[in-house]
């Protein structure tokens, strides 16, 4: 069924109450996702994006019980990526003639994935306008690297809503579906957990395009993102917020995370959160063991943090192979300069500690010179320099 969102645009999408990965087995989902596609009937009838291709049969059902699919006058393709374009396939057999509004890559993108099929592809610019009837228009926006080549996103005048495609979303099922009904405490993590791991390697185009976005002077009322819910009260909050995001975010915490063999590496990684209780009470601390958490949630919370504290033993003169697929994705995700420490035990050779200030650096971060490099079991002797390394890390 469709769900009106303003006036004549309802969303027509999918609501993943089940979804438990994302992007493979790679992205970690929590409450739910969906697959916000959307439906305006003016004078034209347009369809914006689909949904991901196992649900193209519930997708195009649900369609075909509200219109003639032949009625579609236009589809908007803002991003190939298959959560948005996968049950364009099955579409297009229905109605192959339909004009398909997208970039140029996204062409590449939806080509490269489904096969050349003669789609009748109109390439879009940014400023390039739609006209729909009723003194209703789209102006096209693109909006590369946020998160593919591809994005696009475009704004509906008249009704005064920016369908921004990846941006501004969450991986949340929100069947009250706009923002303000939403359970706030969940809508607003899962926006930055998605900001965090999806878009904040791309920090330096958001902060340009939020800049290129406010100088358009666009009345937006309502921000339509293709995942979560759909910002209708304050809608500028959430663009803030990416703003604020790909600027120089800190907060006052520090995240230790660590991997552990026998538990000395643990005993010092707790050692290392209670000192800096008693050295900054006010700073919020957060402990992961790396095995036990998924790196997506840790992630999080390392992106919030003014400075972090990464532990390993040595194994195989190196670390744990999920320590160091953790700092891998750290890296990935090109996050900005950052205070690191390093600590672990060993039994022989000791290269832990070693392997991981190298990791660290490479990933833009300060290691503090004061390390906790423990023998064994950690011991007096190896706690007393947890106070140096903490002082350091909170300088
Ligand atoms: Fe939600 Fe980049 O696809």
């Amino acid at each position: 069924m469709k769900k009106q969102v303003k006036n004549n645009v309802y969303w027509v999408g999918y609501l993943d109450w089940d979804l438990q990965k994302f992007h493979g087995d790679d992205f970690t989902i929590h409450h739910g996702s969906s697959q916000n596609a959307y439906l305006v009937q003016e004078e034209k009838t347009v369809l914006i994006d689909t949904v991901w291709a196992p649900h193209h049969f519930e997708f195009i059902e649900n369609l075909k019980s509200e219109i003639d699919l032949k009625s579609i006058d236009y589809i908007i393709v803002n991003h190939g990526e298959n959560d948005h374009s996968g049950s364009l396939p099955a579409l297009m057999k229905e109605i192959p003639d339909t004009p398909i509004y997208c970039t140029a890559n996204a062409v590449k993108s939806l080509e490269g994935q489904y096969g050349k099929l003669g789609w009748n592809f109109h390439v879009v610019h940014t400023g390039d306008t739609l006209d729909i009837g009723n003194g209703k228009k789209f102006t096209f926006v693109e909006m590369a690297m946020l998160h593919w080549p591809d994005s696009m996103a475009e704004f509906l005048s008249g009704d005064n809503i920016l369908f921004s495609m990846d941006a501004f979303g969450q991986h949340y099922a929100v069947g009250e579906m706009f923002a303000d009904l939403a359970d706030q405490e969940v809508l607003w993590s899962e926006a930055m957990r998605y900001y965090v791991n999806i878009v904040s390697p791309f920090a330096p185009m958001v902060t340009k395009k939020v800049k290129d976005l406010k100088a358009l002077n666009l009345p937006i009322e309502m921000i339509a993102p293709s995942h979560g819910a759909i910002w209708r009260k304050d809608p500028m909050k959430i663009v803030d917020a990416y703003a604020d995001w790909a600027g120089n975010y800190k907060e006052d915490m520090v995240t230790v995370v660590y991997g552990t063999m026998w538990h000395g590496t643990e005993k010092i990684a707790h050692a290392i959160a209670d000192e800096i209780h008693r050295q900054s009470p006010s700073t919020l601390v957060k402990v992961y063991n790396v095995d036990h958490t998924e790196k997506d949630d840790i992630m999080n919370d390392v992106f919030r943090s003014k400075a972090i504290a990464v532990g390993s033993p040595t194994i195989l003169n190196g670390v744990l192979a999920t320590m160091a697929g953790f700092l891998y994705y750290y890296k990935s995700l090109k996050p900005k300069a950052k205070k690191a420490a390093v600590f672990g035990c060993y039994g022989w050779s000791g290269e832990g500690n070693k392997v991981l200030r190298q990791m660290l650096t490479d990933a833009k971060c300060e290691v503090v010179d004061a390390e906790v490099k423990s023998s064994w079991n950690p011991e007096a002797g190896d706690f007393d320099k947890v106070p140096e390394l903490v002082t350091e890390l909170l300088k």
